[in-house]
């Protein structure tokens, strides 16, 4: 298949706050190729999800930013997130390992987190001008707690972090392509094959408490869909837990 390769730029950094902050940045001061990666072996502020802090040890692991201009619509933003899942997923696959993708923004490996990701876009009007992917993959790290894992605890071999970043890359350059052409249906039919928890009965909470509830699927906006007592509702991260 042809399609238009993205431009690799690297840009290493030894310490950096946030290669997202730093990417952003980037954006605001200078004309930035398609496709340039922003890592770095620290971030001493490495940001997460909502007001959540990224820790990653030093040198040890996969923290970086990559910085695309989608033409897509804000409504439709949450394919961003699906094109990034689906490449790490597909990474990790080739190291030999079967992640699961969790709703909206994890990459679990036997219901431990392996990866997080956090896209920041920068809009004009209702179009989404430029965003920035963030990505922090455990990869060489041995300590964590009990929730998180990494590539090394997973194969028992410590791994380059060079090749990893470049199998990420490799697809994340594919998965885009499907999204620059516009193939919602088949990058939402491969994101549904590897969501985690689809068409399982699990436990969740929200505002009112704990309930039983079996996610179907995710609507056009990226919430999350669960079916509840008979009845489908729509969550937005904020407002519902996995148990
Ligand atoms: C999450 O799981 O809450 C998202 C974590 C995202 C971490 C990555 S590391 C590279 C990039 N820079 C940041 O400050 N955060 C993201």
């Amino acid at each position: 298949m042809a399609y238009k390769r993205l431009e690799r730029i690297l840009i290493q950094l030894d310490t950096i706050d946030s290669t997202n902050n730093y990417a952003a940045k980037l954006l605001k001061s200078t004309k930035v190729s398609e496709g340039t990666v922003i890592m770095a072996d620290w971030q001493h502020k490495g940001r997460g999800q909502r007001t959540n802090v990224w820790t990653a040890e030093p040198g040890k692991n996969l923290t970086f930013s990559v910085i695309f201009y989608p033409e897509l619509s804000v409504d439709r933003s949450f394919y961003l997130n699906i094109m990034a899942s689906l490449a790490i997923r597909k990474a990790l696959e080739r190291y030999g390992l079967a992640a699961e993708i969790k709703w909206p923004n994890d990459i679990l490996i036997r219901e431990k987190k392996i990866c997080g990701i956090l896209i920041d876009n920068q809009l004009s009007g209702k179009k989404i001008k430029s965003a920035v992917v963030g990505i922090g993959l455990n990869v060489n790290q041995f300590d964590f707690d009990v929730s998180a894992t990494s590539l090394l605890l997973e194969t028992q071999q410590e791994q380059h972090l060079k090749q990893l970043l470049d199998e990420v890359y490799l697809q994340l350059d594919f998965y885009y392509d499907l999204l620059r052409s516009s193939n919602y249906q088949l990058l939402k039919k491969h994101y549904y094959h590897h969501l985690y928890r689809l068409n399982h009965l699990s436990e969740f909470e929200d505002k009112d408490g704990r309930f039983s509830g079996t996610i179907q699927g995710i609507n056009e906006n990226g919430l999350l869909s669960v079916l509840r007592d008979g009845t489908k509702k729509s969550y937005d991260i904020q407002e519902i837990k996995y148990c």
